[in-house]
């Protein structure tokens, strides 16, 4: 990795930090540190060249741009393919992402029903956000939302997690037209 994209995604996370500490994680804050993420992806050409990130194969893969130490957050570059999908998803933690080329659309969604019955959810979309060089998107700990790659271009990003992917908390997907839902595995006994 290039030294100076390291000293930039460093920095990035320490500006995170800085927002998250001073003023938590919610609406307001993670705005300030979309912000910051898309201030990092529009240095695309400099610090991004895509000849750095090997393609996925099929659908998307991650890189590990930066990690905090102990059990802090997580920087990736994102790459997904034209088509990609995913569907609603709520990922336990907030996120943020930064486009630096290509165009990906995410849905928002609101559950519905008071999560009573066992594989039963109801959600409903609540809005949608492009996005595309110099925008962003940031997403409060249990939002909902569903991606689609657009377009003929592969999407490249950078997204910012509370966590580390490797100590990701379960990721609860929802299937609208069955409104079912299911958990998967919670990767946060690890990091204890
Ligand atoms: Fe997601």
């Amino acid at each position: 990795m290039s030294k100076q994209r390291e000293e930039a995604c460093a920095a990035l996370l320490r500006q995170a930090r800085m927002v998250v500490d001073a003023e938590g994680t919610g609406e307001a804050a993670l705005h300030k540190v979309k912000d910051l993420l898309v201030g990092l992806a529009d240095q695309r050409t400099s610090l991004f060249p895509s000849g750095d990130f090997a393609m996925p194969d099929a659908q998307g893969r991650n890189h590990i741009l930066a990690l905090e130490d102990g059990d802090g957050m997580g920087l990736y570059l994102t790459i997904g393919l034209p088509g990609k999908e995913a569907a609603p998803h709520d990922h336990g933690i907030w996120c943020v992402n930064a486009a630096i080329a290509g165009r990906e659309v995410h849905k928002f969604y609101r559950r519905t029903d008071d999560g009573s019955r066992d594989g039963y959810a109801s959600v409903e979309e609540i809005g949608e956000v492009m996005v595309a060089p110099g925008q962003g998107m940031a997403m409060a700990d249990h939002a909902i939302h569903a991606t689609v790659v657009v377009g003929d271009e592969p999407a490249i990003g950078l997204a910012l997690y509370g966590y580390a992917l490797a100590r990701f908390p379960s990721v609860v997907w929802f299937h609208p037209d069955l409104s079912s839902v299911r958990a998967g595995v919670s990767r946060r006994a690890e990091a204890a």
